[in-house]
């Protein structure tokens, strides 16, 4: 199975132990169930490499930034990406005091950054020379210097969607090397910055090493060059996140151990070889954390076949796009299993759909599959960018999400939204 806690016994789908099915009794659909086990395994994997060496990873909020799973996080020692506000107050709710927290984005308003700084933020990831001279002047109205990292675009394809790939020349993040190069010398004669680090992102759902091999290598000679330029010394290098993970048969990621090695390995020796102490080494890793340890799991609702000859089956299930955006938004692919093997069903080719008035409102598309109406399906490596990309379109709920724990029970970690939740912001 591709999420790996996620297995069959006895023809019924379990998570760790317990009946998918019996979830489904207590808190409906749609609803996401994450195992608690998997997500342990990634962060115990993170700590084995990690051991002792000065490496922080940060877990990246905006994969799954539901508290529970950010305080696992922060109980196992990781550090936090966030992009806005919001996800840095997430993190000091599951965590208060948190002082492992990095802030990159390339929209931070004042209020943002204000806010950064006053909670002690590790390092604010600067993305562009406008960027930098406003963190300055926020910086001086509260008589701080603002700890910063300057984030360079390597110019690497990252072979991904383009919509994830964020290091390439054309894509709207960090700064070229030149301008880079730039900001650093700027940076030095702002009174109120204080350049901590360099880093770099080159985009998500990454599935070989290569990529992040040249990225490396290129912020180091970056490095190299910004020595002999302007003697900056950095404290640490931020190396992003993007390992991919497996939704298909046709996706073999490398391991979080063998991409945190080979990335840190580099650093290590090329620092080395020169006589020079190794820098801190960070990264803001998502996907790979929290991706294969969750799914979504809908009822079928019709099953409706049109008649021409070019006729479709259509399954129409209680979740939608608001649920489960990442098909239409990237054309991803999400495995679907069934709850119950239903052996005796003839089997057809299915579009999995929502109920949303969008024909991009599918799920799934082609898929083989024994349905019958009430029957419950599952959609695999649900854990990263689908219950945080979810909204309220056709002003549905969002759905509750549960956590099986380490022990074979669970507990519920975001309830389902009430209609009063969704329009009592509004004034009448
Ligand atoms: C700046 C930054 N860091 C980290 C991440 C996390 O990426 P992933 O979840 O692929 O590890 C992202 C997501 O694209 C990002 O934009």
């Amino acid at each position: 199975m591709r999420c790996k806690n996620f297995y069959y016994k006895d023809d019924e789908l379990l998570c760790d132990g317990l009946k998918i099915k019996k979830i489904v009794q207590e808190y409906s659909t749609p609803v996401f169930i994450y195992s608690e086990l998997h997500i342990r395994e990634n962060l115990n994997q993170i700590n084995k490499v990690i051991n002792g060496k000065q490496i922080t990873v940060c877990y990246a909020v905006k994969a799954n930034p539901a508290l529970n799973i950010l305080k696992l996080a922060g109980t196992e020692n990781l550090g936090f990406d966030v992009v806005s506000e919001g996800e840095m107050r997430r993190v000091l709710a599951s965590s208060p005091g948190q002082k492992k927290i990095v802030f990159s984005g390339v929209g931070k308003t004042d209020e943002e950054i204000r806010f950064a700084l006053q909670n002690e933020v590790f390092c604010l990831n600067v993305e562009s020379l406008p960027e930098l001279n406003r963190v300055n002047m926020v910086a001086k109205s509260l008589n701080v210097r603002a700890p910063v990292s300057i984030r360079i675009n390597p110019d690497v394809n990252p072979d991904t969607h383009p919509y994830i790939a964020t290091g390439l020349r054309e894509n709207k993040f960090g700064l070229s090397i030149d301008d880079g190069m730039i900001a650093y010398k700027t940076a030095q004669s702002l009174p109120f910055i204080d350049v901590k680090g360099i880093d770099c992102h080159i985009g998500s759902q990454i599935l070989s090493l290569e990529p992040f091999e040249q990225a490396t290598n290129k912020v180091l000679n970056f490095i190299d060059r910004l020595i002999k330029e302007t003697g900056v010394v950095l404290s640490h290098i931020n190396l992003g996140g993007g390992l991919g993970i497996s939704y298909s048969d046709k996706e073999h990621p490398p391991s979080l151990e063998n991409f945190l090695s080979l990335t840190s390995d580099i650093v290590i020796n090329w620092y080395n070889k020169r006589g020079l102490n190794p820098p801190h080494l960070l990264f803001e890793l998502g996907r790979s954390i929290v991706g294969n340890s969750g799914i979504l799991v809908a009822k079928v609702l019709y099953l409706k076949s049109t008649m021409d000859s070019n006729g479709k089956n259509f399954a129409v299930v209680d979740a939608a796009m608001n649920d489960l955006v990442r098909p239409t938004l990237y054309n991803a692919h999400h495995e679907v299993v069934p709850v119950i093997l239903n052996k005796k069903t003839r089997s057809s080719i299915w579009e999995i759909v929502g109920p949303i008035c969008e024909s991009g409102d599918w799920l799934a598309k082609n898929r083989e599959l024994r349905l019958l109406e009430g029957d419950l399906i599952s959609f695999l490596s649900a854990g990263a960018y689908c219950s945080s990309m979810a909204s309220n379109y056709n002003s549905r709920r969002k759905p509750v999400e549960v956590m099986v724990n380490c022990d074979g029970s669970v507990r519920e970690i975001v309830r389902r939204e009430s209609y009063d939740e969704i329009f009592n912001r509004e004034i009448t």
